[in-house]
């Protein structure tokens, strides 16, 4: 009775999706199940297993390849899904294939990886986070859906929503920082943006979260490698991002490379049945990452690929992506008894439901169609956004007097600039990591979008270095320019292959010799404005000491140089904010906001307290940092009551004045500490932030509210509550400088 009950409750819960209501989708899927029932009965095993395995299709600089035997796999039934193929017309034939050619005419699924765009390329999901804006970011998702299903897609391996405080790992810049909290608010916008209101839309895209799970905590940051953790830890901290898109509806799940707990993800029951399915009520799809399963033989964890494909199966994995475990091993695991076709049944009828809710079966066609293609990529909605939220990721760094006047703005009295470095005139680096099928040719370079801003002053532009190696031909140049400029703009950081995947680095300084480079440049006496540019935050100190002017710009995308064009001249103010802390040197790392207070904090006084030798505690820029060409006066904290009880709310409220001189928007941030728990709890974790505009001079009152819900955490028997104590508040523009004060929860 009670499970019945449990039952009925999820489908309820499940079935409240916006614009449907519970009895029309009970009826849906009462349908879906009829056909996907009535087709998996005239399936043989071997079409089955075809449905569970996912294959790629090569791009090559001549056009799309399909390796032959895939093409054959698709005709026989053996291989039924595909990723990085696109295009319609490219996709078209591969459909016909399968659709027209196959004995039960089931259609494909086409994945790829639109993880910051398709063609039109938005900031690299790290820099878009900054923007702390979730409508935006659920808009950058959404026309990345539009631009990326009018090329015939269906199915997205995004997004990535992996906790990361090790900016070593090169895949930080794919996910949204260091935070649980602002990690799964994003994780969910981003899953919305994908699929919009229905998945048969043919403008959306399947989201598949990833990397499940806790693939961001790799030990040195070496990807791929090992991670351990505590499962206090791991439901606190890695967990909540996935768990937010699974929420929001994402419809499928990709396991991840990494062990944890000594289980290679892709075999871990824990991770993919007692946490995913059972804990959290997800019914999609599970696919593996990129030959995982073969993988759990290098992990120690299978003797061979046949055992580990009984693992992946018995563990909770649908689909296999790329690996061919599946298709080469399930059918003899299953005579041998070591499977049943049940559990095998049960993956199809996954795979099976997911191209019903696509809309594949009514039209397998239906991502298919040449005019929308046309009419969808670049279009002007898609160019017109890609600067919006490239302005909007932009972080102020710094901005101090350099002979006694700030440089950014820029002001009209600057004629000559020099415009420096590896990533002043490149297009293909704007674009960063996973670009997708990104067109550089429409890239606007930072040169070029300051040519157009700043038309009246001379731009003197020189490459300087490269962004690796050793060559400092360039130099003699790149000094002389800047001798001869009234401020020089240098470009600099990291190329788009030097962050993301398998793209770990142990030294985080400016790659090549663009250090040397810079410290020349600024050695010339001229004031220098830093646009950095980087995938993941970098060791900078030698510049944040003697460089007064720094953008932290990233790779923002197609409108690159435009956005950036817009911040140095001061038509967009800066208004973005870190989302991972910036490190003093490596040896700090990880360095993280939500640090415990130990038993011996800090005490400058103190040399038995817990802090260096040699640096101190804080990182270089904290996570919540980024300054505005105005400044931000926080006044007033106020809190409704001293005590609140737990069924009662807590509102806090705050006057923000804009002090300055400029218009401005400012992320107001709101933080608390539980004092004493049954587990010790962090300094600060971010509970609410709100993004306001503020004419200068103009003061508004920013109101949140906190109720106990806000206030859980997995105590010391792991059970998620709030326990009755005292609370610190704090809200301020970032999270270092805040205002605080202290109310009381009781029973
Ligand atoms: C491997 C990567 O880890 C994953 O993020 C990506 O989606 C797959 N390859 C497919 O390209």
């Amino acid at each position: 009775m009670k499970s019945k009950l449990l039952r009925i409750s999820v489908l309820i819960l499940l079935y409240v999706i916006p614009g449907i209501s519970c009895t029309k989708r009970v009826e849906i899927d009462r349908t879906r199940e009829k056909f996907v029932n009535s087709l998996l009965s005239k399936m043989t095993l071997e079409e089955k297993i075809g449905q569970m395995t996912l294959y790629t299709s090569g791009w090559d600089v001549t056009g799309p390849v399909l390796n032959a035997s895939y093409r054959k796999d698709i005709l026989t039934g053996r291989c039924g899904n595909l990723f990085n193929a696109h295009t319609v017309s490219y996709n078209r034939e591969l459909q016909k294939i399968a659709v027209e050619n196959t004995r039960l005419k089931i259609p494909l699924l086409f994945g790829y990886d639109v993880i910051h765009g398709y063609k039109t390329i938005f900031p690299v999901p790290l820099a878009e986070a900054c923007s702390w804006d979730l409508e935006l970011i659920e808009k950058s998702a959404r026309l990345a859906a539009k631009e990326a299903a009018s090329a015939g897609l269906n199915w997205t391996f995004a997004p990535m929503v992996d906790i990361a405080r090790d900016p070593r790992w090169g895949r930080v810049t794919e996910g949204a920082g260091e935070d649980p909290y602002l990690g799964g608010l994003i994780a969910a916008a981003r899953t919305r943006g994908f699929q919009g209101d229905s998945l048969s839309d043919p403008l959306t895209l399947a989201a598949c979260v990833k990397h499940f799970a806790a693939y961001g905590a790799a030990e040195g940051g070496r990807d791929y490698g090992t991670v351990d953790m505590s499962e206090r830890t791991l439901r606190e901290v890695y967990l909540p991002p996935y768990h937010a898109a699974v929420k929001a509806g994402a419809a499928t799940v990709m396991s991840s490379f990494n062990e944890l707990f000594g289980s290679p993800a892709t075999g871990s029951r824990f991770l993919l049945y007692q946490v995913l399915r059972k804990e959290w009520g997800f019914h999609g799809l599970v696919v593996t990452d990129y030959t995982s399963i073969n993988e759990m033989v290098n992990h120690g964890y299978s003797m061979d690929e046949k055992q580990a494909g009984e693992q992946a199966l018995t563990a909770g994995v649908d689909m296999d992506m790329q690996g061919g475990v599946y298709q080469n091993y399930l059918v003899q695991l299953v005579k041998e008894g070591k499977i049943t076709e049940s559990l095998i049944d049960q993956a199809v009828i996954r795979v099976l439901n997911l191209k019903y809710d696509l809309g594949l079966f009514d039209d397998p066609y239906r991502y298919l169609d040449d005019q929308r293609e046309k009419d969808n990529t670049f279009s002007i909605e898609m160019m017109a956004h890609s600067l919006d939220i490239a302005q909007k990721s932009i972080v102020l760094l710094r901005n101090e007097p350099f002979n006694g006047a700030r440089q950014l703005p820029l002001s009209p009295a600057v004629r000559r600039i020099a415009l420096i470095g590896p990533l002043a005139d490149n297009r293909i680096d704007m674009l960063g990591t996973w670009h997708a099928a990104g067109d550089e040719t429409h890239v606007v370079t930072v040169l070029e979008g300051l040519k157009k801003a700043v038309s009246e002053s001379q731009i003197i532009y020189t490459k300087g270095c490269e962004t690796f190696g050793e060559d400092r031909a360039g130099f003699a140049n790149a000094i002389r320019a800047a001798s001869n400029a009234d401020l020089v703009i240098l470009a600099i950081g990291e190329n788009y292959g030097q962050s993301g995947e398998a793209a770990s680095r142990s030294i985080l300084g400016l790659p090549g010799v663009q250090q040397e480079l810079l410290e020349k440049i600024v050695a010339t006496g001229k004031p220098v404005v830093v646009l950095l540019m980087a995938g993941r935050p970098l060791v900078i100190p030698w510049m944040a000491q003697h460089v007064p002017a720094i953008l932290n710009t990233s790779h923002l995308g197609t409108r690159a140089g435009d956005a950036i064009a817009d911040v140095l001249t001061g038509k967009y103010n800066p208004s973005g904010k870190l989302t991972m802390s910036f490190p003093q040197n490596e040896g700090q790392i990880p360095v993280y906001y939500s640090m415990k207070n130990t038993g011996r904090p800090l005490d400058p006084a103190n040399k038995y307290t817990s802090k260096y030798l040699d640096i101190p505690n804080e990182p270089l820029y904290e996570f919540g940092y980024g300054l505005s060409y105005t400044s931000f006066k926080y006044s007033d904290l106020k809190l409704s009551s001293k005590q609140i009880s737990m069924a009662d709310t807590l509102t806090v409220t705050v006057e923000v004045t804009n002090t300055g001189f400029a218009a401005g928007e400012e992320v107001v941030q709101l933080y608390i500490r539980d004092l004493v728990g049954s587990v010790t709890r962090p300094v600060k974790e971010l509970k609410g932030f709100k993004k306001l505009m503020l004419q200068d001079g103009e003061t508004l009152s920013v109101k949140f509210t906190l109720s106990a819900g806000d206030l859980r955490f997995y105590t010391a028997d792991l059970t998620y509550a709030a326990e009755p104590g005292k609370f610190r508040v704090m809200v301020g523009g970032s999270s270092v400088k805040c205002l605080e004060g202290g109310f009381e929860l009781v029973k």
